[in-house]
């Protein structure tokens, strides 16, 4: 399976943070936002990851992240030359994804909880239909919504419907078979001019084929996208961290435990980082 992390958008909830660059690249508490989605498809397993952005901001990300060695991973950049809308990833991404299915997270969603990485890992293995997710919010008005059954079977989806159906919001993080790239083709764009990932879950449906997996309380998943979102965020990210002494999102942590690094290879990092309370963890961990 590879992986899709989309990270353009035009940002503009968080005007005027984001005037000079993207929010993808703004703080949540110590690691840039994008470590967060990132982590996601590197704990699901995933080693081959393109990273979609505005053509300005494409230069920075791959200064953060250079081609994913470091993580021993593979990690592609390609631009999205406007906001056409979530879906459009996979008409940029068509090559990359070549024959295979494709999980996508979008670069502001953030999601922390016990057992998550074994649903990822299972998610990964999908090659026939959709995967998306329902966790219950507050304001669904805000999100993709999902009407479930009393089997948690999807009835209906709709995109920031004014009333919504049910309270579970669709999380920015989404599996498909490769029959998806096809389907994105002939999206038509929405009143807001843009190719809705909520159009290509929808299509999925009527075909039947949409799996949905609840989300529980056990879980946060968290949207980074406004001035508030982004410091509950952080201070969600703060709160974990001081009273476990364990990383939320640490890269090299995942990519060592998953055995994508060794261990020289995570002592150098640790070493070329040092100097900070990240790069101390790292060393932490080797101990
Ligand atoms: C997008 C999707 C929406 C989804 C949300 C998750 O909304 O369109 O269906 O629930 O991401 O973060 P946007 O962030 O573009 O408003």
């Amino acid at each position: 399976m590879k992986g899709i992390l989309l990270a353009g958008g035009k940002s503009s909830r968080l005007y005027p943070i984001t005037t000079a660059f993207s929010k993808q690249l703004l703080p949540v508490y110590d690691k840039p936002m994008i470590y967060y989605p990132l982590s996601v498809l590197m704990l699901a397993g995933i080693t081959e990851i393109l990273i979609i952005a505005t053509p300005a901001d494409l230069p920075l990300f791959e200064k953060l992240l250079g081609n994913g060695e470091r993580l021993g991973i593979s990690i592609k950049y390609t631009a999205q030359t406007a906001p056409r809308g979530i879906a459009e990833a996979f008409i940029i991404g068509e090559d990359f994804i070549g024959s295979d299915s494709v999980c996508l997270v979008l670069g502001d969603n953030l999601f922390w909880g016990q057992g998550f990485s074994t649903v990822l890992k299972k998610i990964a293995k999908i090659n026939n239909g959709a995967a998306v997710f329902a966790y219950p919010v507050n304001n669904p008005n805000k999100f993709g919504v999902i009407e479930l059954d009393e089997n948690s079977n999807a009835v209906s989806i709709e995109e920031k419907p004014q009333v919504p159906k049910s309270k579970y919001a669709v999380p920015g993080l989404y599996v498909y078979d490769n029959s998806v790239v096809e389907i994105a083709k002939n999206l038509v764009p929405s009143g807001r001019n843009e190719l809705e990932i909520t159009d290509v879950n929808k299509e999925y449906l009527k075909r039947g084929l949409l799996k949905v997996f609840k989300l529980g309380r056990g879980m946060a998943w968290l949207d980074s996208g406004t001035p508030l979102g982004l410091l509950q965020a952080s201070n969600f990210v703060e709160t974990i961290q001081s009273r476990q002494g364990l990383y939320v999102a640490c890269l090299e942590e995942i990519a060592w435990r998953n055995g994508f690094i060794s261990d020289e290879q995570l002592r150098a990092t640790s070493v070329e980082i040092n100097n900070s309370d990240y790069s101390d963890y790292i060393k932490s961990l080797l101990d």
